[in-house]
């Protein structure tokens, strides 16, 4: 038995994989809401991941993984059953107040579904009905739909194209679960920034308390670096200490949106180095990504990461 071991994988999807980790010692401190920082290995960058399930019998946290530049399609690629992550630190941030409401909708989107799960158990295991709302774009990209029914008192499923449950986007199926549940005491929403910004326009009105778990650029999750800022209401909140829930009626989504982006550039830049040098192990052979790696070149000069110290001045 190594650390960090993969211990199951599976394939939602061409670009979504769940990797179960043995980790005896995190899976008994995780909370919902609560995340970890990996490393795929000694030279990988460090990313964060949403603790989507944990299971304290079996000393096992489960990650769901969407594959979108280097280090996600990396990992795809390398991490197998019986493989082991370089580096796992967590849990980290703060766990998600539960035991307070008496009904809550939890509200997952895409891969959003995953990191809601957590909290829609939490909020059942504290005597909360719970009803779920699950998008996706289509029946193909499902995932979870039977967990979700066997934690929670009521699912609406949506899919873009209504190829499974209702047509519509979340917000349509919160409008739905608000028509059937006039006391509601709180939504809780994970998916993309737009479709939380959506998913807190939709309940501002009826004055329901709106929580998002936000997914700034974190460098190192310690509140050390001001990377992972963020603007709620007239404060500044850093999310990998002081969240990553916080108030959606608050969260300053258009700046979160624009930060995201920001290393647009570098994430191209790193991810077309990277598919290069598995295209030149393809044809030499692996004695080519070898040389890579054993350089050791550090993940902030393969990202050419500017300073983020640069940008903690101006709050
Ligand atoms: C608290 C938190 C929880 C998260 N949970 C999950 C999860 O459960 N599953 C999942 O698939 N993804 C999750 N993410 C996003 C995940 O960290 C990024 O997709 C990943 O870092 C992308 O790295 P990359 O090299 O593959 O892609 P890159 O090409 O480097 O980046 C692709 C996009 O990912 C985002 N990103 C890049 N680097 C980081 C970083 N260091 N921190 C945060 N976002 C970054 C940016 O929006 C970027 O445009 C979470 C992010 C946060 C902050
Ligand atoms: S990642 Fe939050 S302060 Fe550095």
């Amino acid at each position: 038995m190594t650390a960090f071991e993969i211990v199951s994988r599976e394939d939602f999807s061409d670009v979504t994989y769940l990797l179960e980790v043995r980790h005896p010692l995190m899976a008994r401190a995780a909370r919902p809401g609560q995340f970890v920082i990996v490393m795929l290995h000694e030279h990988g960058e460090r990313i964060p991941l949403t603790i989507a399930d944990f299971d304290r019998a079996k000393g096992t946290i489960t990650l769901v993984i969407q594959a979108v530049g280097k280090t996600t399609r990396e990992m795809q690629q390398a991490c197998r059953v019986g493989t082991s992550l370089h580096g796992l630190a967590g849990p980290m941030g703060v766990p998600t107040p539960i035991g307070h409401a008496k009904k809550v909708i939890c509200v997952g989107g895409g891969l959003g579904v995953a990191p809601i799960f957590p909290q829609a158990r939490g909020h059942k295991e504290a005597g909360a009905k719970v009803i779920a709302v699950l998008g996706f774009r289509s029946r193909d990209l499902v995932f979870w739909e039977d967990k979700f029914r066997a934690a929670c008192d009521d699912l609406i499923l949506c899919t873009n194209d209504g190829s499974a449950g209702m047509r519509g986007f979340v917000t349509d199926g919160i409008r739905v679960a608000l028509e059937g549940h006039r006391d509601v005491d709180e939504v809780v929403a994970i998916g993309p920034p737009v479709m939380m910004k959506a998913c807190a326009e939709a309940t501002r009105p009826h004055g329901i308390k709106t929580t998002v778990s936000v997914n700034p650029i974190m460098v190192d999750g310690t509140g050390m670096c001001g990377g992972c800022r963020i603007k709620v209401g007239n404060q500044v909140k850093f999310a990998c200490v002081d969240g990553p829930d916080f108030d959606g009626h608050q969260v300053d989504f258009d700046d979160l949106m624009t930060r995201l982006g920001r290393y647009r550039d570098q994430e191209r830049a790193a991810q077309e180095r990277w598919a290069g040098s598995c295209r030149m192990t393809r044809e030499v052979g692996p004695s080519a990504l070898d040389a890579v790696v054993s350089r050791g070149t550090p993940q902030a000069e393969l990202l050419e990461l500017p300073d983020p110290y640069d940008e903690v001045q101006g709050g």
